[in-house]
């Protein structure tokens, strides 16, 4: 690539970047032999996510977003970072024990009471500690982003106990697709893949003493645990649900993690 000297030396970050995915495109088109006519299909492509709304946004989240996010924390000790996802809304409310996340009298989905601690990596609970929650409900709608459902729907923040453990009510979250109507739903399409995220619960986690952490909770024997279409999940960060039903056969379920944050 033609780059001038002066540019090179006041950019030597951003020119070996762009340099190597050159480097690494040429290698992709001379490996694979592509045609003149993939060529176009690509540019197309491009062409057509560029004038959609939030489309390339959303492709790059979708295939590059989490290596982002893995290469950032992984020297981090404790609960593994998972990526903050695009409907993180700052502001949630501060919630009132006993706590339970604000919801609608017959919000989608079933109780689920999630329970846990906070400690730092030597085993230390950590009081006070801040966890601002947000998540879909069990008809994967996320407030904020969806119609019709009230501001800060299942978003809110709650405070660690002096033992660093909380517990709070919410319901359990159903698997969503991305959207998948525009160019990057095409091309998933195209390679014959989903475009399902297992159910989660997002949590920023702070404390004044320790490392904040932006995560994701995810449930044992979710059936895109495996093949997140965001790459995100980890098997570090998937939790039991365990189900009871009442008399009238209503179901809910409970379940806990313990965090780790590092200093
Ligand atoms: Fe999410």
């Amino acid at each position: 690539m033609a780059v001038t000297e002066t540019t090179q030396t006041t950019k030597p970050r951003l020119n070996a970047i762009v340099d190597d995915i050159h480097e690494a495109l040429v290698e992709i088109i001379t490996k694979h032999k592509v045609t003149y006519d993939e060529y176009r299909a690509a540019v197309e492509w491009i062409m057509k996510a560029s004038q959609q709304h939030l489309e390339i946004p959303l492709a790059l989240d979708v295939f590059l977003a989490s290596t982002l996010d893995d290469l950032e924390h992984e020297a981090g000790e404790g609960t593994e970072s998972n990526v903050e996802g695009p409907v993180y809304i700052p502001g949630a409310p501060r919630l009132e024990k006993p706590y339970v996340l604000p919801m609608r009298e017959n919000e989608p989905g079933e109780k689920l009471v999630f329970s846990g601690t906070v400690r730092t990596t030597d085993g230390s609970p950590l009081a006070g500690a801040n966890l601002d929650i947000w998540q879909a409900n069990g008809a994967c709608e996320y407030s904020h982003f969806q119609p019709d459902v009230p501001e800060y729907n299942l978003r809110g923040q709650l405070t660690t106990d002096e033992d660093g453990s909380f517990e709070f009510e919410t319901v359990v979250p159903a698997p969503y697709e991305v959207p998948n109507q525009g160019a990057t739903g095409q091309l998933l399409k195209a390679l014959g893949r989903h475009s399902f995220r297992p159910g989660h619960i997002h949590f920023k986690l702070s404390h004044d003493q320790a490392a904040p952490l932006t995560t994701q909770i995810y449930f044992e024997g979710d059936p895109w645990l495996d093949s997140d279409v965001v790459g995100a999940a980890k098997e570090s960060l998937a939790t039991k649900l365990t189900w009871d039903e009442d008399a009238d056969g209503r179901r809910s379920a409970t379940c806990s993690y313990d965090f780790v944050l590092s200093k």
